[in-house]
């Protein structure tokens, strides 16, 4: 155990505070630390260091809930309330980010009241190696500690995105579709990323040269891309912590993917689902083209190139990341240098496929079962109204059911809560028509997406505001990618006295 911990564990004796020391590997998340010690999130104590106004002070909430940043302003009396950045926080607390301990010498620490709730909470010691299991009661020992109200219960989708520390997180989009997004891909995706996106450095990418396994008509391809470009974009709205750039604009992912060639079996890919499917598909090996052979290599390499901590896919991409790791581990191990760090993929277990209008199959543009997000309010509307809900219902006056109908899946997801909850019961007693119901979720979607549309449009009529924002995302990806290649150079033996390559 490391000295910071055992220092520690020492002023924890001394303040009277018990503690059980539970030890585990370094994991990437709070979650995953927990599941793998066998207890859940509400069990999990999380120190949170904040900046507020020029002060700097440590709050302590349970795992389950999150943070009403309002309540904690009025409480401390500032204007300014944020998470101490990297820097500050290694600064203050002199250990990894992730790793900080409960007390933190010198700090004003506030200890929200739903932590005693439980007797026993699991929190930071100071490594990422090791939790420590708290007696909550015995927190109240810390020399000036305050205990607050400043939490709600997070739902269960949240809880999973409690990271440890900030990750940076990468993700592509091939733009092998028509690129125009609907709910179901919101839903599924889009809404995750901008969710790790507030608190992690992300890359987001247009995988364009994926593209080109399927997509071989340059019209089409063009038209996808910038359709593509346009729906992220718009449902993205803050790119503050987001680097948003197309894939053929960073040339070293297809130069990784030459180098990583040569670290990768053929059995290894051979035994990838994608090329597998096709062989089963009554297609053979004259019709698969390389490309799309190929294609978990330059997944790799564009993963790898960027040091990501974590990608956030669909189920469907999990053997992609775990084929990337093993490419990474070989790469490191054949040319004796750490130089790729090993992904993990992030797949939300909430995020369940989302259905259809026809209540039956997965949302999916080819099964015409979508809503749209940036289609024509019309379009929309048709979409909406012809919506399933619940066939055994004949009339408006004869009670409804709600499971399975579609139109109370969505509201679920998009509107207030009240309201939805009210009209379920009226739904329920045959007091409100189909009709009626429809007509709200289409409101619903047209002021959630609000935002949204407006900057579809805006994006769409200035295409310069766009550009703009590809050149800067490609310029910040390649400063990235650059320095990763001048290390894979050097590591393979591609740099010496007569080379003269200079990015
Ligand atoms: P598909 O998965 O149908 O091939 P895309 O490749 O365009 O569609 O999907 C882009 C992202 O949206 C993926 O991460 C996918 O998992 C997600 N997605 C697509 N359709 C749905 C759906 N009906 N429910 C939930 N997520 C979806
Ligand atoms: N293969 C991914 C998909 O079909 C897209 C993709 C390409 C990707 N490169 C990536 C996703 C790198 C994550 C990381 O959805």
């Amino acid at each position: 155990m490391d000295e910071t911990v055992k220092k520690y564990l020492n002023e924890l004796k001394k303040m009277g505070i018990e503690y059980q020391i539970l030890e585990h590997p370094q994991l990437i998340s709070v979650e995953k630390v927990q599941e793998y010690l066998g207890y859940g999130m509400a069990d999990a104590g999380a120190t949170l260091l904040m900046k507020a106004d020029e002060k700097f002070v440590a709050i302590i909430r349970r795992g389950d809930t999150k943070l009403d940043n309002n309540k904690v302003k009025i409480f401390l009396g500032v204007e300014n309330l944020g998470m101490a950045t990297e820097e500050e926080f290694a600064k203050i607390t002199g250990v990894p980010s992730g790793a900080a301990s409960v007390y933190i010498k010198g700090l004003p620490t506030y200890i929200d009241k739903k932590v005693f709730e439980k007797k026993y909470i699991n929190a930071g010691s100071g490594s990422l190696l090791v939790t420590l299991r708290y007696k909550t009661s015995d927190l109240k020992k810390i020399p000036g500690v305050k205990i607050v109200d400043f939490t709600e219960i997070k739902s269960d989708e949240k809880i999973s995105k409690t990271i440890i520390g900030k990750k940076r997180i990468l993700s592509g989009i091939t733009p092998s579709g028509d690129g125009s997004l609907h709910i179901g891909n919101y839903l599924g995706a889009v809404r995750q990323f901008i969710e790790l996106a507030k608190n992690n450095e992300c890359f987001l990418f247009v995988a364009d040269i994926h593209a080109l396994t399927t997509v071989q008509k340059r019209e089409e391809l063009e038209k996808n891309i910038e359709t593509l470009i346009l729906n992220e974009l718009s449902l993205l709205g803050d790119l503050t912590n987001i680097t948003f750039f197309r894939q053929s604009d960073v040339p070293m992912h297809t130069e990784l993917q030459s180098i990583l060639n040569n670290v990768t079996s053929l059995g290894l890919i051979k035994r990838a689902h994608a090329y597998k499917d096709k062989l089963q598909k009554n297609q053979t090996e004259e019709d698969i083209n390389m490309g799309l052979f190929n294609y978990p290599i330059l997944m790799a390499a564009d993963i790898l190139l960027y040091k990501t901590d974590m990608v956030p896919v669909g189920r469907d991409q999990k053997q992609h990341i775990e084929i990337t790791r093993d490419i990474a581990d070989s790469f490191n191990k054949t040319f004796n240098k750490k130089i790729f760090k090993l992904p993990e993929p992030f797949i939300p277990q909430e995020v369940a496929v989302v259905l259809g209008t026809d209540g039956k199959r997965k949302m999916s543009k080819s099964l015409g079962n979508i809503i749209s997000i940036f289609d024509d309010e019309a379009v929309i509307k048709k979409q909406v109204m012809s919506t399933y809900t619940d066939p055994t219902r004949k009339h408006a006056t004869d009670p409804g059911h709600i499971e399975g109908n579609m139109v109370f899946t969505y509201l679920d997801f998009f509107g207030e809560k009240k309201r939805v909850e009210e009209l379920k019961g009226l739904y329920k007693e045959g007091k409100v028509g189909d009709v009626e119901v429809k007509n709200f979720l289409f409101e619903t979607l047209m002021k959630y997406f609000a935002p949204a549309r407006a900057r579809y449009q805006e994006l769409k009529s200035n295409p310069q505001q766009v550009k703009k924002i590809l050149i800067e995302g490609a310029e910040k990806a390649r400063e990235v990618a650059r320095a990763t290649m001048v290390e894979v150079r050097e590591a393979v033996g591609l740099t010496n006295q007569y080379s003269f390559f200079k990015y």
